[in-house]
């Protein structure tokens, strides 16, 4: 048998600790699967002391993670520190830059610095895998970079955050609001104690940068990604969602169009009975629509430490074996610079709610309002009457351009019997 692979592995959190109980507790076929041994032989974090439930007293210990990237002993390093820039940036580079394959789970690092450190990986020769940065056990990155490598990528979807699908899918099914469910999510663990980068869109957006780089060969731009979350999301939109045949999920889309390539992470309404509003819970799932192969679904768990290991092991696996692809799938000199769709050019259908007084005349002015900014409505819905209260109608636009909907919804606020920020969700086909 050839000698081992000697991996360093910077970061023994979650996913750190996952890798090594996963190296060690299923040795036996990651050898048979790699063709030889893959060995833990060095690791760094911050605390020394703290109990990982994972052995480490045999393993050269570093308090600086960028001093790994220099050990001979080390063939390949494992950076699972997080955050997009040092000490993380400082050791992919470093490891690149000695010659060594990198291996990471960092959606941020690659989001933000992935050109740069494609560039460092082309130029000393070696890889940077990175299948666990995105939709965790999914093997979402093999799929787009390989698998469906023949094919011109029309779109991708996904529902790229569990903390929010979790608690989307816990407001659809027990009709609470979003504050009361995060609380449950955090206590839980199923959020951090700061939620904003999942809540906010900003992790989907991050992982939606790589996936668009991926699917339409173009150094990843992590900047023109529009981003909405999930905190103005309402029981009463889910409950309206509901009526009308839609769940809401916060979807990850990436496009290609005749103007360009349109990225954007925000809540949207999808028809009950496509396949990604089905998706619940912590799981995501990631929809690629390709010109020859047709539409094709991945659906699993996001997150946590088995999901994720077992994706940075499979990258391991690749390196053991001396497979190897470019970075984004093409050489860095040869990816495209398809130019981004700004947000205010998208065209879709709209979901808009708004409290209003019940008064004569409000219909018709809401109605005006739309009109003169040349949106047209496809349905609406009213309930009951309360004369002088106010009540929620909810209006269905036919396909309208984002600029002209933004427009309506400045003129619609600026209506007297308009109660509060009118409620705005896009409608996607799932
Ligand atoms: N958690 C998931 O389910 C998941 C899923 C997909 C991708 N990821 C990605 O995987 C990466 C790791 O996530 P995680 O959840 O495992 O994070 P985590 O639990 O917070 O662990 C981070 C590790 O990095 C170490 N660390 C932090 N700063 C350091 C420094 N300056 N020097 C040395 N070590 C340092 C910490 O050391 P101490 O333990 O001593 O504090 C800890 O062991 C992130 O990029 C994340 O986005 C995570």
């Amino acid at each position: 048998m050839t000698s081992a692979l000697a991996v360093g592995i910077a970061g023994l959190g979650t996913v750190g600790a996952g890798v090594v109980r996963l190296l060690h507790d299923n040795a036996d076929i990651i050898t048979a699967h790699a063709g030889r041994p893959i060995h833990v032989i060095a690791v760094s974090a911050r605390d020394r002391s703290r109990d990982r439930g994972v052995k480490l007293e045999f393993l050269r210990w570093y308090d600086r993670p960028v001093s790994m990237a220099t050990d001979p002993g080390v063939d390949v390093v494992v950076e699972l520190i997080g955050g997009s820039d040092d000490p993380a940036r400082a050791l992919v580079l470093a490891a690149l830059r000695a010659g060594k394959s990198v291996v990471t789970a960092n959606k941020a690092l690659l989001a933000r610095h992935g050109v740069e450190l494609a560039q460092t990986a082309e130029e000393h020769k070696v890889s940077l895998a990175f299948e666990a940065s995105v939709a965790g056990g999914i093997p979402i990155i093999k799929a787009l970079r390989e698998g469906l490598a023949a094919n011109r990528i029309r779109r991708v979807a996904g529902i790229l955050n569990g903390t929010c699908n979790f608690i989307l899918t816990s407001m659809r099914e027990q009709g609470r609001e979003f504050a009361d469910v995060l609380a449950e999510a955090q206590k839980r663990g199923y959020a951090e104690a700061d939620p904003s980068f999942d809540i906010d869109g900003v992790d989907a957006a991050h992982k939606l940068a790589i996936l668009a780089a991926l699917a339409f060969g173009r150094a990843v731009r992590f900047d023109d990604v529009h981003i909405e979350g999930i905190r103005g999301v309402s029981a009463l939109d889910i409950a309206f969602a509901r009526e009308l045949g839609y769940r809401i999920k916060l979807l990850g889309i990436a496009r290609r169009t005749e103007a360009g390539i349109e990225t954007r992470v925000h809540p949207c309404m999808v028809p009950e009975n496509s396949p990604l509003a089905r998706v619940d819970g912590v799981y995501n799932a990631v929809v690629a629509e390709g010109d020859f192969v047709g539409r094709v679904m991945l659906e699993g768990r996001g997150a946590g430490a088995g999901p994720t290991a077992s994706a940075v092991v499979a990258d391991l696996i690749d390196l053991a074996r001396g497979r190897t692809a470019p970075v984004w799938g093409a050489a860095v000199g040869s990816l495209s610079d398809a130019p981004s769709v700004p947000m205010s050019a998208y065209v879709g259908a709209y979901y808009l709610r708004l409290m209003v007084l019940d008064r004569p005349g409000v219909i018709a002015d809401v109605a005006g309002a739309l009109r003169d900014s040349g949106v047209s409505l496809e349905s609406m819905l009213q309930h009951g009457r309360a004369p002088g209260e106010a009540v929620p109608i909810v209006l269905v636009t036919h396909e309208t351009r984002e600029s002209q909907m933004r427009e309506a919804l400045d003129r619609i606020q600026r209506l007297e019997s308009v109660l509060e920020r009118p409620s705005m969700i896009r409608i996607e086909h799932g």
